[in-house]
């Protein structure tokens, strides 16, 4: 490695060079070449792949209170958050998922600020940050699985319910009848909305609706481990209470355990150390220089559609009618937009979209308006990091159409010509049991389902950039 980076220094003159240990790279005009020769002589840095870590110790805590696809692990938010930050120093996540690197910035005694374009991340990160008192949310809870018990338990629906005044909550919109045909399973999970919905304090109403979107893909005919919304017609369905009760069990006893490891000063004043929002990376609510370091995992492009991953919660508490109209903000969706590109401040960018023009007009230009909105959000961090601040964007390279798309060395290019300096690249390899190990060949995202012909990404990349 260092052999590599004094050749590369030789060649450029001074424009790449070393200061302390750290590998500074200047913005030069053919640095695309060079970021890729340094990418590929990386060697793995094992000490962050984390593999021995078991399901359990990466759901410890709150952060095994919901699905949510492409999450980091814990471990390595936090090993980011401890080695660039001190106590106190505020730290940011533009794309925020389900909270990860929120919940380990409170836990490590850290300031957090956290957006999401997904109105379902917004809830699962609020819900997973929001330590509740054990006793207070176990009595809460205990009313209603009791209340809930009553219902289902016996004959008499009508009486249970004018007893118990819940008034049930279905939302009327086909989509919902196309994922969850059985009509008595619509029904029951009706009755559970409403009864959630009577629940005074916001944090344990909130509390229970994360656990009810959470059941919700097992409790329709959604094919389950499958990233594509595809239906299940023969799927056998546990009862909807049932799975409440499992569901929010599990997450009373991963309250406590937040509880227990969250600062006292933090968990009685949480205002002051947190502020969340359903926004768009491309604007934080953080004032300029203001943030030491930003952890965090972009969106992918075509891979994911986040929209369609969440849209039977986003359709039962009706934050939208239509799944394609949901899909708009999203960065990486297939969703139609229209930009001037020409300001993409990256060669490497250009050349792999007119390569992937030559196979897909479409695909080239989801890939394009994918790059150019990174760097939208690349301009939002530097204005919002402090001078020397640093962002740790974790980031694994792709393939469409054959065609190699290196998210990675295409980041560290524009972030180099927006004015950042590279503080480190760190190649970590992705252990098997975490991510979906194939691509659909032809519309390249990840699936596991057997038809898949790829492999997906072996290796992932934590690119440290710092503000000058
Ligand atoms: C790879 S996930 C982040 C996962 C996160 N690190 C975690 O541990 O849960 C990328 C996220 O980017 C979000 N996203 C997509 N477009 C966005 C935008 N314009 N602004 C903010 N977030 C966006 C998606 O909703 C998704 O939650």
């Amino acid at each position: 490695m260092q052999l590599l980076f004094d050749e590369l220094a030789k060649k450029n003159g001074s424009q790449l060079f070393h200061i302390e240990e750290k590998i500074m790279i200047d913005s030069i005009p053919n640095i695309q070449i060079e970021l890729k020769e340094i990418f590929q002589q990386l060697a793995e840095d094992s000490s962050w792949v984390f593999e021995e870590l078991t399901q359990k110790d990466t759901s410890y805590a709150t952060h095994g209170f919901h699905k949510y696809p492409a999450k980091f692990i814990p471990q390595l938010a936090k090993r980011c958050i401890e080695e660039n930050t001190s106590s106190n120093d505020l730290v940011c996540d533009p794309f925020m998922g389900c909270g990860t690197t929120l919940i380990e910035s409170l836990i490590s005694g850290r300031r957090a600020v956290g957006v999401d374009i997904n109105p379902v991340a917004y809830l699962i990160s609020k819900v997973k940050t929001t330590p509740i008192n054990p006793e207070k949310l176990n009595t809460e809870v205990n009313k209603v699985l009791s209340d809930l018990n009553l219902y289902f338990d016996f004959n008499n629906k009508q009486k249970v319910l004018s007893k118990i005044k819940i008034l049930p909550i279905l939302p009327i919109n086909e989509r919902i009848e196309y994922w969850f045909p059985d009509k008595k399973l619509r029904e029951d999970l009706s009755i559970i909305l409403g009864r959630i919905d009577t629940i005074e304090g916001k944090d344990i109403r909130d509390f229970c609706l994360c656990a009810f979107s959470n059941i919700l893909k097992n409790a329709s005919i959604w094919l389950m481990k499958s990233i594509k919304p595809t239906r299940d017609l023969n799927k056998k369905i546990d009862s909807p209470i049932k799975l409440f009760s499992r569901q929010i069990k599990k997450m009373i006893r991963g309250n406590e355990s937040y509880w227990n490891v969250l600062p006292t000063y933090i968990k009685s004043d949480l205002k002051s150390y947190l502020n969340l929002r359903k926004a768009d990376a491309r604007n934080l609510p953080a004032k300029d220089n203001s943030i030491s370091l930003i952890v965090t995992s972009p969106p992918y492009v075509t891979s994911y559609e986040y929209a369609d991953l969440h849209q039977l919660t986003a359709l039962w508490f009706e934050y939208t009618k239509s799944v394609n109209e949901f899909r708009e903000g999203f960065i990486g969706s297939v969703h139609k937009k229209e930009f001037d590109h020409n300001g993409i401040k990256s060669k490497l960018a250009k050349q792999e979209i007119e390569e992937l023009n030559k196979k897909s007009k479409k695909e080239a230009e989801a890939v394009k308006n994918y790059f150019f909105e990174m760097q939208q959000c690349f301009e939002e961090m530097y204005r919002v990091l402090k001078p020397k601040g640093r962002a740790c964007i974790v980031i694994g390279n792709t393939e469409l159409r054959k065609v190699s798309i290196l998210n990675a060395e295409v980041f560290a290019e524009i972030m180099l010509n927006l004015g950042f300096k590279m503080h480190k690249i760190i190649k970590r390899r992705i252990p098997s049991k975490v991510l979906p190990q194939t691509r659909d060949s032809k519309t390249g995202r990840f699936t596991a389902t057997e038809d898949a012909d790829r492999l997906a990404y072996a290796y992932e990349y934590i690119l440290i950039m710092e503000k000058l």
